[in-house]
């Protein structure tokens, strides 16, 4: 029987039993990596199924890929490259050849950003601007919006990403250009929205400040001399970006330079270390207890083998609050593929949709559709704490994230209605009735900071790869993306100058805004 045929045959006797009772069977299904603890008992799983699952990895050869990665060896076939994100967090003077050329890459950004905080570099600095897109964005943006408020930045820094126009003008408003440093994050500097926010701020920095405009510009990209073509000036404010880093895994580059700025190279390099701990753990932990791969198993066992219809990512943490959309182009850019690295068509699904938001703030929201709603969903749960964090407001946020897990794995039964409820009209008790049987994990840190962050986000980075390698596919490249902006080159002409469309559709919608 193939390895596949065997999963589904196991899936289906699990699918019969009942997810509190195996749930309890699993009470010792914990994991601990580089300060996250991971609950996982909560899964239609059982020792045949698991024991299944890790042949299926070995037959992948997971431990060959793992040590390919972290060998620099080419794993984004495609675009014939190393993935070597994980070289940015070795600890310095570790490394050698590439990864120790791109560890050290970092130092010129350390030196900047000392010599902005010390006042050596822009002294008065209040705002940084961020721009960028995709993975130029999402990382620091989340970043920053962990630790603005712990870390107390003395020097805020804004975002701007998208295209419209309004993200910009909002972004603008009330800040000086003589106190503002632009930061231009763009590994191709060709990207349409990035290039289009660079002209207009650079517009707006020259109107304030004349030829000092340079000064309060910097340069992160892996293409210096488009960069220097649009600048049009030789910058000393200009950082590499390795091209064997991908956009989605740069967060802990030189394309996070407003954070380092704000919160200083030291606190960087805790992030990066905890990020480390988490590569250290990935390279050498036995399959059984590697933490990313048994998440990557846990994702091919619902999204390929059970067809669970979409992943939430339940954050209880509001330092955490933006990792659903982080999360949404690391997973799914990385993994959202159909045909393996030799053209041929993936068996089976590959990652599913995944969603979710800040608790409890969801739970007055979607949280009716994922305990009442029919869809057969899975959850992960982040539970992120702090030791100096109001006790009560903590533990009551900690409940609500357990209570959540809890009721969608153990629902809430018809005769437990009646039970709590004596008396109750049959007809609400049915309307009270919570199937359950919904699958989750729990990661757990009860002192989150910079290490913890890093570690989370290694840790999710090595599940994509682990995941990719299940699947059989390149976690690396995102060709998917590439015909919008094809479509949309066209369509803008279209709409500034005119011209017919091939589509009926955007002809007729075309012509409507012009
Ligand atoms: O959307 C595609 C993409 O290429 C992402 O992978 C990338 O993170 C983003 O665009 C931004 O790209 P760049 O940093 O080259 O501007």
């Amino acid at each position: 029987m193939r390895m596949t045929d065997r999963l589904k045959t196991l899936a289906s006797e699990l699918a019969e039993k009942d997810l509190p009772s195996l749930a309890a069977s699993r009470q010792g299904k914990t994991l601990d990596a580089a300060g996250w603890h991971i609950n996982l008992s909560r899964q239609y799983l059982n020792e045949t199924a698991e024991s299944a699952l890790s042949d299926f990895a070995v037959s992948t050869d997971m431990s060959g890929a793992i040590a390919r990665l972290f060998a620099g060896e080419h794993v984004n076939s495609s675009e014939d490259r190393p993935a070597m994100h994980w070289a940015l967090r070795l600890p310095p003077g570790k490394g050698e050849g590439l990864s120790a050329e791109i560890s050290a890459s970092l130092e010129p950004v350390f030196k900047f950003a000392d010599d902005v905080r010390n006042g050596d570099k822009l002294p008065g600095l209040k705002t940084i601007l961020h721009v960028g897109i995709g993975g130029s964005d999402l990382g620091p943006r989340l970043l920053y919006d962990a630790f603005a408020h712990t870390f107390g930045a003395e020097i805020e820094v804004r975002f701007v990403s998208n295209i419209d126009p309004l993200d910009l003008s909002r972004a603008l408003e009330g800040i000086d250009p003589a106190t503002t440093l632009v930061t231009g994050i763009s590994k191709s500097f060709s990207t349409e929205e990035t290039k289009y926010n660079l002209d207009r701020v650079r517009d707006w920095l020259k109107a304030g400040i004349g030829d000092q405009w340079p000064h309060h510009l910097a340069i992160v990209t892996a293409n210096p001399d488009k960069a220097n073509a649009w600048l049009g000036i030789e910058s000393d404010q200009l950082f590499g970006m390795a091209d064997s880093i991908g956009g989605r895994f740069s967060l802990w580059s030189a394309g996070s330079l407003s954070c380092v700025i704000a919160f200083g190279s030291e606190w960087f390099r805790s992030v990066l270390a905890g990020a480390h701990a988490m590569d250290e753990h990935f390279r050498t932990a036995d399959l059984s207890e590697n933490v990313p791969l048994q998440l990557a198993l846990i994702d091919y066992w619902n999204m390929t083998i059970r067809d669970t219809a979409s992943e939430m990512v339940l954050a209880y943490s509001n330092a955490l609050r933006l990792m659903p959309a982080y999360l949404q182009q690391l997973l799914l850019e990385s993994n959202g593929k159909l045909v393996s690295p030799d053209g041929k068509p993936v068996s089976g699904r590959t990652i599913i949709g995944h969603w979710g938001g800040e608790g409890t703030i969801g739970q007055h929201s979607y949280h009716q559709w994922l305990h009442q709603g029919s869809s057969d969903i899975a959850a992960e749960f982040i539970i992120a704490t702090t030791p100096e964090a109001d006790e009560l407001g903590s533990k009551a946020l900690v409940a609500h994230a357990l209570a959540q897990a809890e009721v969608l794995s153990n629902g809430y039964q018809y005769d437990d209605v009646l039970t709590t409820e004596p008396g109750v009209d049959p007809a609400i008790a049915c309307q009270k009735v919570i199937p359950g049987g919904k699958p989750s994990m729990i990661f757990a840190c009860r002192d989150f900071g910079p290490e913890a962050f890093g570690a989370l986000i290694a840790m999710y980075e090595h599940r994509v790869y682990a995941g990719g390698v299940l699947w059989g596919i390149n976690s690396f490249d995102q060709w998917g993306v590439e015909r919008g902006k094809v479509q949309a080159g066209r369509i803008k002409s279209a709409l500034l100058e005119g011209g017919d469309n091939p589509d009926p559709v955007t002809n007729a919608m075309v012509d409507f805004f012009r």
